[in-house]
């Protein structure tokens, strides 16, 4: 089946007004793509990258993050009404850097793409094994352990909606990039054990590489058949490296 590629750059805490401003002009200068084109500021600059996502078409809007209640008394919560507002289209959820640094669990992450879900929001679910977990052998356990919890909340069917992201944990700004057939491997097996379940699913869901992606990486990974795109840190906050990317993808 073909899948249409996803290019995903997610900002992370960085920028300013000043600065995003020059990074969403530079990714104007962007020629024609088969790839989707996803832009994830942090934010409080939603709102200003959404204003020149209306005027020129070509690029999509993400969020970071979301709450998984409704709406209330949750101090510094951002909640999936709020991100429609701003034509937020995709979601990232469970990126490792939430999982470690904010104690995400897998049950808080399966909440997270649930009420994503209902909002008719894409979530893109973030799963990856550690380092130590890579070298006991247990990535594949790790990512499919991270995919059930998913599982157990929304079910298989809910998968056509959403977007998984495999990023080694030891890959993510590190440089350290796991190879194209390295990556190719995990896709492979995630994409096996949907298929497990359901073989259309498995065969619609768009699997993406993130960790240390570059320009000059990225030709070689998306040659890769179960490689859907990439989600992009560090180089997405370039706008020519980025649309390097981006050309690679098609
Ligand atoms: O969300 C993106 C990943 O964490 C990858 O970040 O490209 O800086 O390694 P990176």
């Amino acid at each position: 089946m073909i899948r249409q590629k996803i290019v995903a750059g997610n900002w992370k805490m960085n920028g300013s007004k000043a600065s995003i401003s020059s990074l969403v002009n530079g990714l104007l200068e962007m020629s024609e793509s088969s790839a989707e084109v996803v832009v994830t500021p942090p934010f409080p600059y939603l709102s200003q990258v959404a204003d020149v996502i209306a005027q020129q078409s070509g690029l999509v809007l993400a969020a970071q993050n979301l709450s998984q209640y409704e709406k209330g008394a949750y101090t510094g919560e951002v909640s999936t009404a709020m991100l429609t507002d701003f034509k937020v289209t995709y979601v990232l959820v469970g990126h490792s850097e939430r999982r470690s640094l904010y104690g995400e669990t897998d049950e808080v992450v399966a909440e997270k793409v649930k009420m994503a879900l209902s909002a008719g929001l894409k979530p893109i679910l973030c799963i990856g094994e550690t380092l130590e977990e890579r070298e006991a052998e247990q990535t594949l356990l790790v990512c499919e352990r991270q995919v059930a919890a998913v599982i157990d909340v929304v079910g298989i069917q809910a998968f056509e909606n959403i977007v998984i992201a495999y990023e080694p944990v030891w890959a993510i700004g590190t440089g350290l990039s796991a190879s194209a057939q390295q990556a190719q491997d995990v896709h492979q097996a995630i994409r096996a054990n949907l298929a497990s379940l359901s073989t259309p699913v498995s065969e619609k869901v768009q699997i993406l590489y993130g960790g240390s992606v570059k320009a000059s990486t990225s030709a070689e990974l998306f040659t890769m058949p179960d490689v859907d795109g990439a989600l992009v840190g560090g180089a997405s906050l370039d706008a020519k490296e980025f649309l390097d990317i981006v050309k690679a993808a098609g």
